[in-house]
């Protein structure tokens, strides 16, 4: 079976996570339902990134023990994942034991291959981005230079640092990138990336002396790592035997723009160090502002995501993220725009088709959905979805991957599924199968629409199935079919399950007609 790891980014815990957090979250979850229905062994790992300072900074703020502060908020995290349904295999957090034994295997690795030296340091960190800054990365700020992203002024430190040989692996780098033209998504982020490569790589700092709390140097315990490089490491703990023994496995990791350097990178160079294999793919993501503006707690705006799960839907809330934004671009969040989106799409068109469909066959007492020929010809007449065309071919999963998936597309995906959803709605407002249904001429021909149209839904409905989640579990009641009934994108071995499904060309039904998206009381 061919494997597939997908990871989100490890989250620091020192606050809620919000929308933008979850926007990663979500786009993986979709990749990794997917790749279980089309029969991949997925591993999806995410988590929590423990070893910075900022967490010490806040767990002191707030009087508490760090590692009490950390079990609690490592809790509090998954929680919410799993309130998101996010339906991920691992949850990685930095201070988990296996996960520091393996940061120290592979920094002896690194050491052993002459990769990591002694020096000193001189500059800038940044707590709040938990990174090294040079003059060039600060901005001026009420006559100070700070940082661009904190607006605070960063610590001027000198201190006896490990440094990690980046400039050693340039020429790799560039080869790498050459080899790969499809490696981080979308181009432009891979061009930004490609373009600093060629300005000419500086070696960075891997340790530090302050922080007694992270993890210590096996070959200079005096040293303790600098938390991205760490950090990074957590994809390899997820995963290490599907990841270290197995060639086949794709690697797929979601981030956000703001830590592509690190993944795009310091990453492959790590890795190239201790002689592992590299990921696949980086999908970079933009940032979500809310109604225009910057999250912060500053300007109590921050959207919590489990409250608008809760509020509306999660469907609602993954459906607006990715249909309205493309992998790539940054976006805006608004209620409004949720609840309108939620409103017009969810129930106006997918909602009230599948119910439509659904409520009139079972006053005819239809009980079985079927293919036609025919009807297919008059469905697909003009119709200019592309997923119309890998329709009849839906299992060639090959193709849909090709149009949508490698390059992260999933706003098309989303476009091109509602120009299917749209025709269904036009085939049965021309169709006519009430009126038709009462005239004993013709009503064997709204039987057959009917069924047909039955038929359509049960397909629109399994492409859906990755991601608009909760309407699918819905539609599987409501359609009373054993086999339909069976499918679950959260876990691994149903991709014969989906098939089946799919191809069913004939197939009954005992339909429990219900609403699949309630309105929202306003
Ligand atoms: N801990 C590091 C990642 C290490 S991965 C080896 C980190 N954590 S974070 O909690 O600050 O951010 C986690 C992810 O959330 C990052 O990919 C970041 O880009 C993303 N986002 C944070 N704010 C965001 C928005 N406003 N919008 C979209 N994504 C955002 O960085």
């Amino acid at each position: 079976m061919k494997k597939f790891l997908i990871t989100t980014p490890i989250y620091y815990p020192n606050g809620y996570p919000h929308i933008g957090h979850a926007y990663s979250s979500f786009i993986a979850d979709f990749y990794a339902r997917y790749k279980r229905l089309f029969g991949y062994d997925v591993k999806f790992s995410t988590g929590n990134d423990e070893n910075s300072q900022k967490i010490v900074q806040q767990a002191e703020s707030e009087g508490k023990d760090v590692m009490e502060y950390l079990n609690a908020m490592g809790k509090k995290r998954e929680d919410v994942r799993q309130h998101l349904q996010i339906s991920y295999t691992d949850f990685i957090r930095t201070t988990q034991e296996n996960h520091k034994k393996l940061v120290q295997e592979m920094l002896q690795k690194s050491y052993n291959h002459w990769d990591i030296y002694e020096g000193e340091y001189k500059g800038y960190y940044c707590i709040g981005c938990e990174g090294f800054k040079t003059e060039k990365d600060l901005i001026p700020k009420d006559w100070e230079m700070v940082c661009p992203d904190h607006l605070k002024k960063p610590d001027l430190i000198t201190e006896k640092n490990r440094f990690f040989k980046l400039s050693k692996y340039e020429n790799q780098i560039k080869k790498f990138y050459t080899d790969h033209p499809e490696f981080l998504v979308p181009e432009y982020r891979y061009n930004e990336i490609k373009s600093f490569v060629n300005g000419g790589l500086i070696d960075f700092s891997v340790s530090r002396e302050t922080n007694k709390f992270w993890i210590p140097l096996p070959f200079d315990p005096s040293q303790v790592t600098y938390v991205r490089y760490d950090a990074l490491f957590n994809y390899v703990t997820a995963s290490k035997d599907a990841w270290f023994r197995n060639e086949d496995t794709e690697i797929v990791h979601v981030l956000g723009k703001d830590i592509v350097k690190f993944h795009g990178i310091f990453w492959p160079a790590m890795l190239m160090s201790v002689q592992e294999k590299l990921p696949n793919k980086e999908f970079i993501t933009g940032f979500f502002t809310v109604d225009g503006q910057k999250m912060s707690k500053s300007l109590g705006n921050v959207i919590d995501p489990v409250k608008v799960v809760d509020d509306y839907d999660r469907d609602a809330v993954i459906f607006n993220l990715l249909y309205d934004v493309p992998i790539g671009a940054d976006g805006d969040f608004s209620v409004e725009r949720l609840w309108h989106l939620y409103e017009s799409m969810l129930i106006g068109w997918w909602g009230n088709l599948v119910n439509r469909v659904t409520s009139l066959c079972k006053k005819y007492g239809i009980t079985s959905g079927k293919f036609n020929k025919q009807k297919w010809e008059t469905f697909k007449e003009d119709n200019e979805s592309k997923l119309l065309h890998y329709f009849e071919e839906w299992r060639d999963n090959a193709k849909i991957e090709e149009q949508y998936l490698r390059k992260a597309e999933i706003k098309s995906y989303l476009d091109d599924r509602y120009q299917l959803v749209q025709r269904a709605n036009e085939y049965i407002t021309r169709a006519e199968p009430r009126a038709k249904y009462k005239n004993d001429d013709t009503k064997n021909e709204a039987i057959a629409d009917l069924q047909f149209l039955l038929y359509i839904v049960k397909n629109i409905a399994l492409i859906s199935a990755p991601i608009l989640i909760n309407g699918f579990k819905k539609i599987q009641d409501i359609f009373g079919n054993e086999e339909f009934g069976k499918i679950d994108s959260s876990k691994n071995g149903n991709e014969h399950q989906f098939k089946l499904v799919f191809d069913q060309e004939d197939f009954t039904v005992n339909l429990n007609p219900a609403i699949i998206y309630k309105k929202k009381e306003e």
